[in-house]
């Protein structure tokens, strides 16, 4: 396993530290013994669709109730056949028929400080205006939204409102170039863009509208843009294509009724990074989703009336879709949602927000708690944490050390941490501790939840020492899996189904211990992982050779102490002394071919990159010299060994 390119790997083995759930959180847990959570898993796995059958009778509203729990025709698959519900009504709707309506739905805070409490009821009037808004600028059932905004409540209402009528949202991270938006509504054929006329970040002042306006010169599919006024800065609408939120929206009645949706119809596309340069829109459906989403949520942050739920994720990621708005809203929590940065005004913004709004609940990312490890724990001391009762983890590994801090430092050694594993393709939580019954292992995402049936293979597809550790798959269909790839059905085949047949190809490495414990070990593609964000190598060599300068681009992780993986490129130019100029012409030039979030940390200019002679990049020697490492591995097919001493002497 040491072609881990996370470098924490060597930490982890040693790990034996075992932390069991504190006896006063077992007693009030909505799982609350090991038997349980045995006998979930055996029913879940020995009778996939009896318990399926109740779980979404019992947890979704049906306008019309399914004929067949599961069909599965590897490797499609579809979940809840013949039903009809709607993930809007089941978020909104069906808590206020519970009783719900007065309880807030969304807390949230702007980065400049202004807040804005919305119960469930307000939510459903508000999710119902922008949803007549929408159907009155021409959208249907089916048609692609774009959502490009920054982290306002009108983002989830966006969301919801595309759900509420059966229009197919497609939510672009507010960090994204105009480029990558293009892409995205082109490959999407996206009617309409929802933004913003700018967003707050660190005090300043991102012109969004400024971006999609560059995006729409590229996007002929796009008829409408709906604009948010959030900051108030000057922005250029055309007329006849661009409307103002606030003239359209909110004059509508609000009181549109959701729209009775089949089971398979696509609830979202979500595009991500895999192999290759392209990334692809991921395709998720309306009641297998909804439903993994709700109960995933409940099971693992053990939900209660009283909690006051914050997930830092923004909305432009998976966790956002699942656990700021499909999870925790159809099961009736209060979600805290924060628009702006960690470190504005101060660093200690985060424990702030707990404390102000009591926060009993906190899921956040490993690539935050080193941050925040960095800055100092004069920040967090300043604080009262004690309403905080769990604590939670997502995106990546966490390194014991971090874990540690974590569980001292903010959770007061009492929070059980729930360290999630799972992927934008799996729709939900896929492995964690449940936090009333797993003794917890710094590092380790703990054991499968009921429905998910891991496996670890090796390359040929045979059985491996699960100790040993090989390729994590997946072997039977769960309600949340993706339902393929927008638009390219053969990706989606190639991609996480013909390696092994039958069984889902998660792309990570993974061994499970004898206590039957996971431990992921980093990918087993070209997918990097830069602060919790996916990125993949080949996207961003893609985008560097797209510069007149470059002949030849290289990109690989190497260890970061804080962001987890930091991007490394290894460039060939046409100018003959490169210098710190072109270095920063082309860090700019990814900037504006992808967004901020892909630019490399470091970029070495070389002679030409080292390549097997069948032409492949060798990225695992690459990776070696990025983080430092002396290059161990067999280089006897190296194209040109001079090419290796270069570089290295460019190091030193
Ligand atoms: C990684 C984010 C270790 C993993 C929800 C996965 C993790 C990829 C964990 C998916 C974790 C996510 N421990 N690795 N708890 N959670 N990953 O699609 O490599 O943005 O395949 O979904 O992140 O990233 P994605």
């Amino acid at each position: 396993m040491s072609e881990s390119s996370s470098g924490q790997i060597d930490h982890v083995l040693d790990e034996s530290r075992l932390f069991p759930p504190p006896a006063e959180f077992t007693q009030k847990a909505v799982i609350g013994s090991i038997e349980q959570y045995d006998e979930l898993y055996a029913r879940a796995r020995d009778d996939r669709d009896g318990f399926w059958r109740q779980e979404a009778l019992e947890h979704l509203h049906w306008f019309q109730p399914f004929d067949q729990v599961c069909k599965w025709e590897p490797p499609h698959a579809e979940w809840f056949v013949g039903g009809k519900t709607n993930a809007s009504y089941n978020c909104l709707d069906r808590n206020i028929e519970l009783g719900l309506g007065d309880r807030p739905a969304i807390i949230w805070e702007g980065e400049p400080g202004d807040t804005r409490t919305l119960t469930y009821s307000e939510l459903k009037t508000e999710v119902s205006k922008c949803a007549a808004a929408l159907r009155e600028l021409g959208i249907e059932a089916g048609d692609i939204v774009s959502i490009y905004m920054p982290m306002t409540p009108e983002l989830a209402i966006a969301m919801l409102a595309c759900a509420r009528i059966g229009a197919i949202h497609s939510v672009i991270f507010a960090g994204f170039s105009a480029e990558s938006i293009a892409d995205r509504n082109q490959d999407a054929q996206a009617k309409m863009v929802i933004t913003s006329d700018g967003l707050y970040r660190r005090g300043k002042v991102l012109p969004l509208k400024e971006t999609v306006n560059e995006a729409l010169e590229k996007s002929p599919s796009v008829e409408t843009c709906l604009v948010l006024k959030r900051v108030g800065n000057d922005v250029v609408m055309k007329e006849g294509r661009d409307v103002w939120w606030h003239d359209v929206v909110d004059k509508q009645s609000g009181d549109l009724p959701a729209e009775p949706m089949d089971s398979e119809a696509t609830l979202f596309i979500l595009y991500t990074s895999g192999s290759t340069g392209k990334p692809k829109g991921i395709r998720h459906t309306t009641a297998g989703y909804n439903l993994w989403a709700k109960r995933t949520f409940q099971w693992v942050f053990d939900h209660r009336d009283d909690d006051v739920y914050w997930c830092t994720a923004d909305c432009g990621w998976i966790t956002g879709h699942s656990y700021i708005v499909y999870g925790p809203l159809s099961a009736g929590a209060t979600c805290l949602m924060y628009e702006g940065a960690p470190n504005h005004p101060a660093e200690d913004r985060f424990w702030d927000l707990v404390e102000k709004y009591k926060v009993t609940i906190l899921y956040t990312a490993p690539t935050a708690i080193r941050a925040f490890i960095k800055w100092g724990d004069q920040h967090v001391d300043k604080h009262d944490l004690s309403s905080l009762r769990l604590l939670g983890t997502v995106g990546e590994g966490i390194n014991p050390e971090a874990w540690m801090w974590y569980h001292k430092k903010i959770g007061a050694e009492k929070c059980p941490i729930v360290d999630t594993w799972w992927q934008t393709e799996t729709g939900g939580i896929m492995m964690s501790p449940l936090p009333g019954v797993t003794p917890t292992k710094p590092g380790s995402c703990t054991k499968p939840l009921p429905g998910v049936v891991p496996t670890i293979l090796a390359e040929d597809g045979s059985a491996v020492d699960q100790e040993h550790g090989g390729k994590l798959c997946i072997q039977q269909p769960w309600p949340g899996m993706l339902r393929g790839v927008w638009g390219d059905d053969d990706r989606f085949v190639s991609t996480y189904w013909a390696t092994f047949k039958d069984a889902y190809l998660t792309g990570d490495n993974a061994r499970c211990d004898k206590d039957g414990y996971y431990w992921i070990m980093g990918r087993i593609d070209d997918v990097i992982n830069v602060s919790g964000h996916r990125l993949s190598t080949i996207e961003v060599e893609s985008a560097l050779v797209s510069h007149p300068a470059v002949a030849e681009a290289a990109v690989v992780g190497r260890p970061d102490e804080c962001k987890g993986e930091a991007i490394a490129a290894f460039v060939t130019v046409t100018d003959p002394n490169p210098g710190e100029e072109l270095r920063q012409e082309l860090r700019n030039h990814v900037r504006k071919q992808i967004g901020a979030l892909a630019q490399p940390d470091d970029i070495r200019f070389a002679a030409s990159v080292p390549k097997t002679r069948s032409g492949k990049i060798m990225r695992r020697l690459l990776r070696d010299i990025a983080a430092g490492r002396e290059a161990v591995g067999d280089t006897s097919t190296l194209e040109d060994f001079t090419v290796l001493a270069q570089l290295r002497e460019e190091e030193s």
